[in-house]
């Protein structure tokens, strides 16, 4: 899974860059926690995932390895979802979404740890092609 978190890291990067740009010309800056989540948890915390499983193939390649891939990204993608009610002043909506979302990033984060403990292993340091 260690592209797939790398190549939806990048997604998230440039429509976080993107949004910050926006905000910055237009000078409204009520989107700043959406702005900062999308390149937190969308492009950094992401991709971060994204070079762990490439360092530690077993666990990427494995079931939870996948679990978690789906699991981190709908509810990141629920918790800016929420963060966009919010800001839009739906609160109403906001809060459950939002909850929902977080709740599942919690519990990918939970599959990530598990994920670790049972499959990675040490990898060998690769030897040098003559
Ligand atoms: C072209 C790139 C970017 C632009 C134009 C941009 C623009 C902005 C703007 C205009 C704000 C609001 C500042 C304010 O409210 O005073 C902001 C806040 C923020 N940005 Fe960016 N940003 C960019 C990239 C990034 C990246 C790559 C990250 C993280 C990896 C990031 C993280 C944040 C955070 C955490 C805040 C909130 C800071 C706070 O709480 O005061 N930004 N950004
Ligand atoms: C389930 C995931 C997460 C949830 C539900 C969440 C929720 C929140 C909330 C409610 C705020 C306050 C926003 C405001 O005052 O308007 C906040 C602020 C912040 N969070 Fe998160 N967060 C999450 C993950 C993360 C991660 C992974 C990072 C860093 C890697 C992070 C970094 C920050 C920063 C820097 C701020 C201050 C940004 C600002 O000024 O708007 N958060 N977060």
């Amino acid at each position: 899974m260690a592209t797939a978190f790398i190549k939806i890291a990048a997604i998230y990067l440039l429509i976080g860059i993107s949004l910050g740009i926006y905000m910055g010309i237009v000078e409204e800056f009520e989107y700043t926690p959406v702005h900062a989540h999308i390149n937190l948890l969308g492009w950094a915390t992401t991709g971060l995932f994204g070079v762990i499983y490439h360092v530690l193939p077993e666990a990427g390649n494995s079931k939870l390895g996948k679990a978690h891939f789906w699991l981190h990204n709908i509810g990141s993608f629920l918790v800016l979802f929420g963060m966009i009610l919010f800001v839009n002043g739906e609160e109403g909506l906001a809060f459950p979404v939002a909850l929902t979302g977080a709740l599942a990033v919690v519990a990918a984060t939970l599959v990530f740890i598990v994920n670790l403990f049972k499959n990675a292993k040490e990898t060998q340091p690769r030897r040098r092609q003559e």
